[in-house]
């Protein structure tokens, strides 16, 4: 067996069409506004619908650490809970803190790959994930499923 995963990257997201654009600025608007008190390390998520309507995510922790959630999965339980009836076309993931470089980008983790992939067989349509370093540069996956290839429950 052979697994190819198409992706691209990019040197500065400013060459991505203005929609991208708009989504690299809004998920780095969320992560402003995260609550990482205990790891200070913020992810801000937006998630861009096909009506053309953008949610935004950030992490959200708590004293149990268990109990905090990855900003990924606040926008996409989001969008699952309140707006089901509309497609995802693409999500965008920024991350600041010590754990990550200034040209680094956020990996999610792999609970979070799970939560991405039944977003996508739930709609039945592949989305796009954009993952945005703080200096700019950046890839782009084409499917949820690149991200989790040979998943748990397929
Ligand atoms: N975090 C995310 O929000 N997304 C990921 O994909 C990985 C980790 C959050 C969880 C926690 O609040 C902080 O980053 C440190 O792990």
């Amino acid at each position: 067996m052979k697994i190819t995963i198409e992706l691209d990257s990019f040197d500065d997201y400013r060459q991505l069409s203005k929609e991208d654009i708009q989504l690299v600025e809004k998920a780095r608007e969320a992560l402003k506004k995260a609550y990482a008190p205990y790891s200070k390390f913020k992810v801000g998520a937006s998630l861009l619908l096909e009506n053309g309507e953008i949610l935004l995510g950030n992490n959200q922790e708590n004293v149990a650490y268990p109990s905090g959630l990855c900003a990924e999965r606040v926008v996409l339980f989001n969008a699952g809970a309140n707006y089901s009836d509309h497609s995802i076309k693409t999500l965008c993931i920024a991350a600041e803190g010590d754990l990550i470089q200034e040209d680094q980008i956020l990996s999610p983790c792999g609970a979070c790959r799970q939560v991405m992939l039944e977003s996508e067989v739930r709609q039945q349509k592949k989305y796009r994930i954009i993952l945005i370093s703080s200096k700019g540069n950046g890839v782009i996956f084409h499917s949820a499923k690149d991200l989790l290839p040979i998943a748990f429950g397929e």
